[in-house]
């Protein structure tokens, strides 16, 4: 599409010190269509080049012929579900972090609501001690611990890096998890570095039912989802299932860059989290929900918080604006000459793209891909979702390719820029690995000594198990651990010449780690995930034998671990590292003499 916009132009007249002014003001007839069959041919395109599942998105404007209305745009693109059902604006896609704006949100309803304020005689503010609110509340750095506020959790200024990887179902839910903070190590000072951190807004979610004996998720529906008319939006993935609408996650099974295997692209069926155990995850990136849906939220957001339809005050502009302006410095260097750098509110990036403010968050959960942006300054939200784990690069690029449209610039080739920056990648981390010496020193215990249970306070216990050509020396549980049918795939697509343990680690995205042995103590790790055991046990395995629909993921062997031995009198243990624990930024690895003192993570002997 070439057409070139229509102009009126049209003669008003103001009055200025008694001079009459005429005033040529522009009047657009209406938005052109974003949603054309040129970006149909465009997303379809990028669809096949990258054998990329599916793509939903949504384009909104405040309709200028008519004020209070809208023009709202679908693009529904590729397949939804393995069956072939195709993607709708109905689809519902969990938008993983995009969940955090709704988490925000209701933190600034809860500090703007007065009878909350009357009724605890204090109001609840962006700067107060969580310590004061929630009994839970304990860093590891006492000092640290005493004086984080509020807006230094939304703000992702803590101290404490991501550990993401604690994350677990809890008997006692987010109560529990936010008494296990404890136990993380922190890697900066208060406010010293931009540190992105889920658990922070887990922690978050558990205001609602601090202060008014409310479910989170009940909150959020009461107050945003209902008035919003987003009717299908939930937290539940009981609720996401039971409507037939929810897209399955395509993930790349097996794939490993070390050896240069892509994987296969497969659907992750069911859901990656199970009913009843998505609770935790709610409050970072619990939101599973449609384009449909979120049409009207971005609508609202360009309406400074108020309903679209009906102007009625959804959140006061207030949090709005509150939420949206930059706190922390998220990126402080443009990665392309037309981004400059960004700032993070809550739940909010901005910064600016050719002189247009955006403001906008990403979102990544397993198999899903997103992003739910606005142009405050140009009447302009566009939202896109993608089923793919690969999917980032290509819907950032749909995203460019229609601001360029909308703002009538010159077309950059974002398609090409991020997918060769995404072939590249993988080649770097390739080359970036040291390879295994040919003749390595073995550790300095022997290896059925390395077994037994080691425990984290925050990350729960370990009980790594080696694997051997005999299994003499294998204690019975280890014998059922390897024998396991993943594992067995796993342990057949590596090289079986390298000592290897196996460590069944029943997490939020894991189920396994794997530690190859490297050279001495030192063991290279990947934090793998399998839907095989989910699978079987909900029946969705017709043929026990030959099974096509699992999913391994994660055979990267990112991370490092070293083993301790109590030789020199101290606890034995494993000690990870490598960023394991999801640092930001120029944050240092810890310093010390022994290996526990460098652990980002310790395990030690139970
Ligand atoms: C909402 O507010 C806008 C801008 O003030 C106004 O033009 C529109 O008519 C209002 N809509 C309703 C339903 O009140
Ligand atoms: C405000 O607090 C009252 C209790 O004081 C509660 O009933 C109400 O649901 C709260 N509303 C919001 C938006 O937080
Ligand atoms: C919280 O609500 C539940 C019912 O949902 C009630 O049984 C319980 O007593 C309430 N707790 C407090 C402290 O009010
Ligand atoms: C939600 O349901 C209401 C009532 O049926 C309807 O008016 C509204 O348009 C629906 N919202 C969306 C986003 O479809
Ligand atoms: C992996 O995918 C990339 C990009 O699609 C392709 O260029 C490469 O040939 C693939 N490698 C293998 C081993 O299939
Ligand atoms: C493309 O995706 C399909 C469907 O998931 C899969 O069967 C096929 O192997 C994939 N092709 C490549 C080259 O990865
Ligand atoms: C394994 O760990 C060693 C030591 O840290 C590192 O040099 C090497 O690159 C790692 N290998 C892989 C495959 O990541």
């Amino acid at each position: 599409m070439c057409a070139k916009r229509i102009w009126l132009l049209l003669a008003t007249t103001v009055s200025v010190s008694g001079l009459q002014l005429p005033l040529l003001q522009p009047l657009r007839t209406s938005n052109e269509p974003l949603v054309t069959p040129e970006l149909d041919a465009y997303v379809n395109n990028e669809l096949a080049r990258w054998n990329s599942s599916g793509l939903s998105l949504t384009v909104v404007r405040q309709d200028t012929r008519a004020t209070g209305k809208w023009d709202v745009e679908f693009g529904s693109y590729g397949i939804a579900q393995a069956d072939g059902a195709l993607v709708t604006p109905d689809t519902l896609f969990a938008i993983a972090s995009n969940s955090k704006l709704m988490l925000a949100m209701s933190v600034g309803l809860l500090i703007k609501n007065e009878s909350l304020a009357a009724a605890r005689g204090q109001r609840l503010r962006w700067d107060t001690k969580i310590k004061d609110v929630l009994p839970e509340w304990q860093l590891m750095d006492e000092g640290v611990s005493e004086r984080v506020t509020i807006q230094d959790m939304l703000s992702h200024r803590t101290g404490l890096p991501r550990h993401d990887y604690s994350g677990m179902t809890r008997p006692g839910g987010v109560s529990e998890m936010i008494s296990t903070m404890r136990y993380l190590r922190l890697s900066a000072d208060l406010r010293e570095q931009y540190q992105y951190n889920n658990l922070m807004y887990e922690t978050l979610s558990h205001l609602p039912r601090t202060l008014l004996n409310q479910s989170f998720e009940s909150y959020i529906t009461q107050h945003i989802f209902t008035p919003l008319g987003m009717n299908s939006s939930t937290y539940s993935v009981a609720a996401a299932e039971a409507s037939g609408q929810l897209s399955h996650g395509f993930q790349y099974d097996m794939q490993d860059q070390l050896y240069a295997r892509n994987g296969t692209r497969k659907p992750t069926v069911p859901y990656f989290q199970r009913p009843g155990e998505e609770g935790i995850w709610a409050g970072a990136a619990g939101v599973l929900t449609s384009a449909r849906d979120l049409s009207m939220w971005v609508a609202m957001l360009l309406n400074n918080g108020k309903h679209p339809l009906t102007n009625e005050t959804v959140i006061p502009k207030e949090v709005v604006d509150h939420v949206a302006t930059g706190v922390s410095v998220s990126s402080g260097k443009a990665p392309y000459p037309e981004l400059s750098p960004a700032v993070y509110g809550c739940g909010q990036d901005r910064y600016s793209y050719r002189g247009h403010e955006i403001i906008e968050h990403g979102g990544s959960n397993p198999g899903f891909k997103t992003q739910v942006a606005r142009f405050p300054n140009d009447n302009l939200a566009i939202v896109v979702l993608s089923n793919d784990e690969n999917g980032n690069h290509i819907l950032e690029s749909v995203k460019w390719w229609i601001a360029d449209r909308a703002f009538r610039l010159e077309n950059i080739d974002w398609a090409k820029r991020y997918g060769d920056k995404f072939l590249e990648s993988a080649r770097k981390n390739r080359e970036s690995v040291t390879p295994r010496p040919s003749s390595p020193a073995p550790p300095t215990s022997p290896w059925d000594t390395m077994q037994g249970t080691f425990t984290n306070g925050a990350y729960g216990s370990i009980s790594p198990c080696f694997v051997a050509t005999s299994h003499a020396g294998l204690n019975n549980a280890c014998t059922k651990v390897i024998k396991h049918s993943v594992v067995q795939r796993i342990l057949s697509a590596q090289n079986d010449e390298i000592p290897t343990f196996i460590v069944p680690f029943k997490r939020t995205f894991s189920t396994y780690l794997r530690f190859l042995h490297f050279e001495g103590n030192t063991f290279n790790v990947s934090y793998v995930w399998s839907n095989a055991d989910v699978r079987r046990r909900e029946g969705f395995v017709a043929n026990k034998e030959k099974d096509d629909g699992d999913v391994i993921t994660g055979l990267d062997d990112r991370y490092v671990v070293e083993w301790v031995d109590s030789s020199s009198g101290g606890q034995s243990g494993w000690a990870f590292s490598d960023n394991f624990w999801g640092k930001g930024g120029d944050v240092r690895p810890p310093e010390g003499a022994t290996a526990r003192e460098r652990a980002e993570v310790w395990f030690g002997k139970a």
